[in-house]
C-alpha cells in the first residue's frame, strides 16, 4: 500500500540503524583521492592525506582575504575532503614542547606514586599512559609555558576553521608505551561514544550534527616513526552517514583493517581530523619510543565539552603569566589571544539573564571577554580574580 510505503521510506531517512549500513556504499564514497590542486595552501598529499607546511599557511594568512580562503580551505578538507590533515612544524621552537613533556612526565609518575588518574577507555591499564584534562593541570603547574604553547596561531587557525570562534579547548595525553597495543577502530565524541542501541535512537540529522560540535587534534610531543604506532585513519570515512553504527559490523572493520593509512609525525607536528573519521592508535612495535601525544579536543562553543574543566581558575593563573609575558616581548597580542581562547570560556550562554543582562549588545561578557579588558587596561591580579568570581556568581540561577 502507498502509505505503508512511504511511512518506511520515512522511517528509513530518519531512522538510521546498524542493520541498513551497506559496505558497497562505503566503498564508493572512501576509494577516492585527494587531489592537491584542489587544496593550494597544501604542500603535498601523501596517502589521500592534506600536507600543509606551518609557516606557509601563517604566511597565507597575513591579509584578511587570505585568512578566510585558508579557513575555508581547511574547512572543507574536514567536511568533504579527506577529512584529516597534518600540519608540518607547528611549533618553530620545540623547546616549547620539551618543557611541557617534562611537566606531563612528572604528572605521569605523581599518577603512579599516588595510584591515581589515567584510566584509559581503550587500552588495558599499564600498557599506556593518560593524564585526563592535561589542559588545566598544565595552566595551573605553569602558565607561562601554557601561554606559550597555546598561543600557537595554528592550533587557533584549525579550530576555527572548523568550528567558528569562542571554541572551548580541552586536551588529554595519551602516552603510548613500547608494546601498547592499537586501538579499535572508532569514531569520536558525542555519538562515537555511545553504543549502537543509543545511537539508534538519535534522528539521522542528529548524526550530521555530532560532528561539527568537535574537532580533534593532536601535537605531536616526539618523532613518531611508523614502528611507534601513530594514528591510523581511513580518508573520506567521516562522509558515511550511518558511520557511527558501521563501525559495530565485522565488514566495516576488516574494510578499516585492511586500508587505513598511517604517517610519520615529527615533534612539533599538528594533526587534526573531523571526529568522525574512522581512527585508531597503532601499535607501538618500537623498542623504545613512548609515544607522547597531547591530544587536543575542541568543542563548539554550542556543544558541551566531554571533560569538566574549571575555567576561572585557569584564568587566574593564567593572567599573571600573560600580564609579565606581554610585558617583557615574550608574547605578542594575538599568541596572548590565542592562549586565552584555550583558557577562558568564550561563550556568554548559559547564564543568568536577570543577574547578567547583555549590556550594549545581545549576549553577557565572556570570562574571555573580562581578560581581554582586564589586561588592556593593567588591572592587578588580585583585582581580576575578583571580578571573575563576581561574574561566575551572576551566571548561577
Ligand atoms: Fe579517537
Amino acid at each position: 500500500m502507498k502509505t505503508d510505503n512511504s511511512a518506511k521510506q520515512r522511517a528509513d531517512r530518519v531512522w538510521l540503524t546498524e542493520a541498513a549500513c551497506d559496505i558497497e556504499d562505503f566503498r564508493a564514497l572512501v576509494e577516492r583521492t585527494t587531489l592537491l590542486a584542489d587544496y593550494p595552501h597544501a604542500i603535498s598529499v601523501e596517502k589521500n592525506v592534506l600536507i600543509y607546511d606551518g609557516r606557509q599557511v601563517l604566511d597565507a594568512t597575513a591579509s584578511p582575504e587570505g585568512r578566510r580562503a585558508v579557513l575555508a580551505e581547511i574547512c572543507e578538507a574536514f567536511a568533504t575532503g579527506p577529512g584529516v590533515v597534518v600540519i608540518k612544524q607547528a611549533y618553530a621552537d620545540t623547546t616549547v614542547i620539551d618543557a611541557v613533556s617534562s611537566l606531563f612526565d612528572e604528572i605521569i609518575n605523581e599518577q603512579h606514586r599516588t595510584n591515581t588518574g589515567g584510566g584509559d577507555h581503550f587500552a588495558k591499564p599499564g600498557a599506556n599512559d593518560r593524564i585526563w584534562n592535561s589542559l588545566e593541570k598544565h595552566c595551573l603547574k605553569d602558565p607561562e609555558n601554557f601561554a606559550a604553547y597555546y598561543g600557537n596561531a595554528l592550533i587557533a587557525l584549525v579550530s576555527e576553521a572548523w568550528l567558528g570562534p569562542s571554541y572551548q579547548m580541552t586536551a588529554q595525553v595519551n602516552r603510548v608505551n613500547p608494546g601498547g597495543a592499537a586501538q579499535s577502530a572508532h569514531r569520536d565524541y558525542h555519538l562515537g561514544f555511545q553504543t549502537s542501541s543509543v545511537i539508534e535512537q538519535f534522528p539521522a540529522h542528529v548524526h550530521r550534527l555530532s560532528p561539527v560540535l568537535t574537532l580533534q587534534g593532536a601535537v605531536a610531543h616526539c618523532d613518531m616513526p611508523l614502528e611507534s604506532g601513530p594514528t591510523l585513519f581511513l580518508p573520506f570515512s567521516q562522509g558515511y552517514e550511518p558511520g557511527y553504527l558501521a563501525l559495530k559490523r565485522p565488514e566495516f572493520r576488516d574494510y578499516f583493517d585492511r586500508n587505513h593509512v598511517q604517517l610519520p609525525l615529527q615533534k612539533g607536528d599538528l594533526v587534526f581530523f573531523n571526529p568522525a573519521l574512522f581512527h585508531a592508535a597503532g601499535t607501538n612495535r618500537s623498542q623504545g619510543i613512548k609515544r607522547v601525544a597531547n591530544l587536543l579536543q575542541v568543542s563548539s562553543a554550542f556543544g558541551r565539552a566531554m571533560e569538566t574543566v574549571n575555567r576561572a581558575r585557569m584564568s587566574g593563573v593564567l593572567y599573571p603569566a600573560l600580564k609579565t609575558m606581554l610585558a617583557d616581548g615574550r608574547l605578542t597580542q594575538v599568541e596572548a589571544g590565542n592562549a586565552i581562547a584555550s583558557c577562558a570560556e568564550g561563550y556568554s550562554f548559559p547564564t543568568n539573564l536577570d543577574r547578567d543582562p547583555p549590556v550594549g549588545g545581545l549576549a553577557p561578557k565572556t570570562q574571555a571577554q573580562l581578560m581581554h579588558e582586564a589586561l588592556a587596561a593593567g588591572w592587578e591580579a588580585q583585582a581580576f580574580v575578583a571580578a571573575l568570581a563576581e561574574q561566575a556568581e551572576k551566571k548561577l540561577s
